[in-house]
Parts: C-alpha cells; structure tokens; sequence
C-alpha cells in the first residue's frame, strides 16, 4: 500500500464533504482507545474521535446504545494548527463488549487476560533539514503502516506505543519533493512544530489497523515536548482528561509565544495476566531534557520517576514494567564514537531516575533508532524498540562501547545486542510469573530475534 499524502488529503476532503452535506454526525477521520489510568477512569480506557472542524462530535455506540462524545479542546494559544479538526472523547462505560464511533469499530474493553502485547516506537516520517528526508510515500523506506499492519495481525490485546510519533517537523525542503512533497507544514509563528494534518499523515492514518485492533498504551516521547508536538500528543494521544492544555503556549513579558516545560505526572496501567498474576506498566514522562548533558529538566523529572517507583512497588502477584521514552541504559553509535563522552544517551532520565528502578523487572524504551537489549548487573533488563518506522540509526558503532571508569553512573552491561532493521515485538507472558517472551519481527512478519525476560533479566537470541 502507498500512502501517499495526496491519498490523505483526498480522504480528508472526503469526511469533510460529508460533514458539509450530511446532517448525521459525520464518519471520523479516526477513533480508537486508549488505556487511561484507572485512578480516573473506571473501565481504564477512553474512547476518541477525530471529525472534521464544524461538524458535531458523534455518539460512541457501546452494545447498541447510544452516548454522546464530548470535545476535547486544543490548547489556547495554539492558533490555527488544530482548527481543521475536533477531537472528541468519552470515558468507555465498564463492561463493554463492542463499541463503534461513526461505523468505526473501537477496543471496546481492557482485556480480561492478556495473552499478547503489540510494541513499537519511533513512528513518524523524517523531515527535518539536519537529517536526510525520509521518502514518505513509499511503504517500505517509511514503513509504519506496514508495520501497524502486522501489529494488528498479531492479534493484540493491547499495543503499547512509547512516544516519538511526529516527525514532520519543517515543510518539505525543495529539493526533495519527490520524497514528501505535500506534507503538512508546521504552523508558522507558533513555538511548536505540529498541526493537526501532520498528525493525521503520520500517525492517524497509517496507525488505523492498529487503532481498530486494541487499546493503545501511549507515552510522550521527545518529539512531543512542548516546542515540538506536544500540543498534538495532549489531544490526541494522552489518556487524562486534565492534561488537554499542558503544553499550552505562554506569553512571555516581551509578548511572544513561548512552549513550557512540562514533564506531566506519571501513572500506572494494570493489565491482568492470570489467575492471581497481572502485569503493572508504570507510564514515565521523559519528553523533556537532553542526551549529552544534565539539564534543569532531570529536576522536573526526578519527583515523577520517585513517583513511578511508588507505583510499582511489591504486591503479590503484580510484576512491574517501567515504560519511558527514554532509555536509562541506551546507547547511541555517535555517543560511543566520541572521545571523551558517556556512551549513555538520555543524560537527564539517566540522572532523574537515580536509586528509582529497584522495583521494576524489565524496562521498554524507544528513543534511539534501532532494536536494543541491554542488561546492567543489577537493574533490569532493557529493550529499546525504536525501529518503528521512523529513520534507523546506522548499523555500525555499537558492539565495543566503551564504559569505563570515567562514565557513571552504571558499570558497563554485562550483554548488550543491536539490531538497526525496521520492525516491532509481540510480548507473551510465560507459565511463571515474572517471565515474558518477546518475538522482534521485521516489517514482511519474519522473525528477527527473540528475547526472554526472566526475573529481572533480559536476553535475546538473534533468529538469522
Ligand atoms: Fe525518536
Ligand atoms: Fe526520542
């Protein structure tokens, strides 16, 4: 399948002549639902749809009733970069068994059991002039429908999508029309780089067999800080009913616009696994700060990792999965070649979450390019999926980091494994507690590697 912005224009073209002609509701651009802490939410998911701008919102059908969706608005100060559309939510009711929002189904329920975990990251199409521009229309050289594609067919009970989804962050360069000719430009005299057409291209269109086959489990990733596209990932993705405007625009004493800096609070998702046995996922908001160097962020960030440890500490029965954008125990190839610098990337998470991770068993991150396991003595195993679709990270620089003395905080893995090759993983829960298999599979379903968590242990056996 091509997709091809001028496919997606005339799909928005064609809701939008239905909202102008049709007194109904009009049918979504896009609806699905996402897992919502149960703290506020009682049935742990909220339903949402995308309609076109001036149409009303459309009721969400649960088992033949209907029930009214209401607005989820833009940030103010946000202009005209998400005036094309209306976003439009509602808590799903508890003890749904199918759900539709304009003739498009929607996960209706958390599962009761979950038997599979979709998980993929690092999304969008790249366009932004100090990288190479990704071809946008072709389906293997930016593969995230392929890969959603395959996702749904996996049959998931959940997917779970940790941050980095917009990467449409300039207009398309000139000189290379022939790879993203037509893509949404960002607004321009905003703080922020997003809109919601950009959404729609790199996300809501090419996610929807995705959003059609489970709840998403979302987390902000570095692309969705405020001064990139934060304010889409508010209202489109986060699950909270409160965080709609964080990333509002503030005015500053001179007058301009400026994005905040905002790391919002993190929560917990519970997903039961058997009888007496569930699964916790702590969300952690690692959107803000730097790679290379700690910033003021690792202070914002700090009190919501100390936060996420409450979450996930002991119960009986319950094993913890710490989800963050950022990777605590990643590494880049540029990192690794430069003399004199840390190997680790993600400097201000790797300092916020300090003396945070003693209770989780395994940790899923995306943020850098690439499959990744990583196993420091003494924490939990890692597995960065950050080949989902976006821009991989070369191949080549990753087996021979060099963790000496001189790069604190953690002593060098024990195992590391690399993989830069598109793709995605399929978690099953093993028969005793505490283990999980992961299956890597690339874009075509064929399997790259396996990996096994065990206690807190993390390894992978490469399949070719
Ligand atoms: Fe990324
Ligand atoms: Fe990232």
């Amino acid at each position: 399948m091509k997709t091809t912005l001028a496919a997606i224009a005339v799909a928005i073209l064609a809701f939008a002549g239905v909202a102008a002609t049709a007194s109904a509701a009009p049918s979504p651009i896009a609806a699905y639902s996402l897992a919502a802490p149960t703290s506020v939410m009682k049935s742990g998911l909220i339903a949402r749809a995308v309609v076109p701008a001036g149409s009303p919102c459309p009721s969400l059908v649960v088992d033949d009733r209907r029930i009214p969706m209401e607005q989820r608005e833009a940030a103010p100060n946000t202009g005209a970069a998400f005036s094309g559309v209306m976003v439009c939510e509602r808590p799903m009711p508890r003890g749904a068994r199918q759900a539709s929002v304009g003739g498009l189904q929607v996960p209706a329920a958390m599962p009761a059991q979950v038997k599979r975990i979709g998980i993929f990251d690092d999304s969008g199409c790249r366009i932004l002039p100090s990288y190479a521009t990704q071809n946008c229309a072709d389906d293997r050289a930016w593969p995230l429908a392929r890969i959603s594609r395959r996702v749904a067919d996996s049959n998931p009970d959940v997917v779970l999508v940790p941050g980095d989804f917009f990467y449409r962050e300039t207009s398309c360069p000139a000189t290379q029309q022939a790879l993203c000719a037509g893509s949404p430009p960002p607004v321009g005299g905003m703080p922020f780089t997003d809109q919601a057409y950009g959404w729609i291209a790199d996300a809501l269109l090419p996610m929807q067999p995705v959003l059609r086959a489970a709840p998403l489990i979302v987390a902000r990733g570095n692309h969705e800080a405020c001064y990139r596209a934060g304010n889409g990932y508010m209202l489109f993705m986060d699950p909270r009913p409160n965080t709609w405007d964080d990333c509002a625009p503030v005015q500053a004493a001179n007058g301009t616009l400026v994005a905040p800096e905002v790391v919002t609070p993190s929560y917990a998702v519970d997903l039961p696994v058997g009888t007496g046995r569930s699964l916790r996922m702590v969300i952690t908001d690692t959107a803000e700060g730097s790679d290379t160097r700690v910033t003021a962020a690792a202070a914002l960030m700090q009190p919501w990792f100390a936060h996420a440890q409450q979450l996930a500490a002991p119960a009986r029965g319950r094993e913890s999965w710490l989800i963050s954008h950022r990777p605590l125990f990643g590494f880049i190839s540029s990192l690794v070649a430069a003399p004199g610098t840390s190997p680790w990337s993600s400097a201000d998470a790797v300092a916020a979450s300090q003396g945070t991770l003693g209770n989780y068993r395994f940790i899923v991150s995306g943020h850098i390019h690439l499959a990744q396991g990583v196993q420091v003595p003494g924490q939990p195993g890692q597995l960065v999926l950050g080949n989902g679709g976006t821009e991989l990270e070369p191949p080549t620089g990753y087996a021979t980091p060099s963790f000496g003395p001189g790069t604190p905080p953690y002593p060098a893995p024990s195992w590391s494994w690399t993989l830069s090759e598109f793709g995605y993983a399929v978690a099953t829960p093993g028969r005793r507690a505490g283990r999980w298999t992961l299956r890597l599979r690339d874009m075509d379903g064929r399997q790259q590697a396996t990996c096994s968590v065990a206690g807190r242990q993390l390894g992978c056996t490469p399949s070719r």
